[in-house]
């Protein structure tokens, strides 16, 4: 555990030398998660690590919670200040982590070449939804694995 959070902490540094699995991905989780991100933002869907979106989209996401993708996800002003500063912090930096006109990861130029191979009726599958949903694909999202070796499509 203990070693875990120090080569994620190292990550940054590293990854400017050689690859560094986790970090060359963006994708690692910060150490530190909220209680109400857990909670609030895995209520509909995989509580995405925040590093998959830069912080411009985060921004625009934290200030149109009532109008999330067509649906009402408000939260009250504490947990909304409490949530973006920790997003805000958080946010990818990498390449992958682009600002889509609708600030969806799913947008992205890359999520959509990685998932090429997905059929289309495979996204609708007992995911309960599409490609919103990693969970259902990636168990191990919520940790930033995306890894191909814990991909599993449900059948
Ligand atoms: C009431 C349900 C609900 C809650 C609560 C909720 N969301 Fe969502 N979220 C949705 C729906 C619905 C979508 C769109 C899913 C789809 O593609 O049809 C979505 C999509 C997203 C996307 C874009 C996913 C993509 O396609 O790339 C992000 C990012 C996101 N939510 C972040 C958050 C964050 C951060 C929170 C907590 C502050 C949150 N959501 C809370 C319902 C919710
Ligand atoms: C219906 C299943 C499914 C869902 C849902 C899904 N993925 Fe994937 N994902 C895959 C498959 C299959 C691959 C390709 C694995 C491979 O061959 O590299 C993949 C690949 C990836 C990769 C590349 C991994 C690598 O090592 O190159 C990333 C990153 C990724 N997905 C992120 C996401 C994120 C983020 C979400 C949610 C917003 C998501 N995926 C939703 C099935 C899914």
């Amino acid at each position: 555990m203990k070693s875990a959070r120090l080569a994620a902490a190292l990550c940054p540094a590293l990854a400017l030398v050689f690859a560094c699995a986790a970090h060359a991905d963006g994708m690692a989780v910060p150490a530190h998660t909220p209680a109400a991100y857990t909670q609030e933002c895995s209520a509909c869907h995989t509580a995405y690590p925040p590093g998959l979106l830069p912080a411009a989209s985060w921004k625009r996401i934290m200030g149109s919670l009532d109008k999330h993708y067509g649906t009402d996800a408000s939260l009250d002003d504490k947990a909304v200040a409490e949530l973006s500063r920790w997003l805000q912090a958080n946010a990818g930096t990498y390449k992958r982590a682009v600002d889509t006109p609708d600030a969806r990861i799913t947008s992205a130029a890359w999520f959509v070449r990685k998932h090429r191979e997905v059929e289309a009726h495979t996204w609708k599958l007992r995911s309960g939804g599409g490609p919103f949903n990693c969970t259902a694909c990636h168990a191990g999202a919520v940790r930033g694995d995306f890894s191909e070796r814990n991909v599993r499509i449900p059948k």
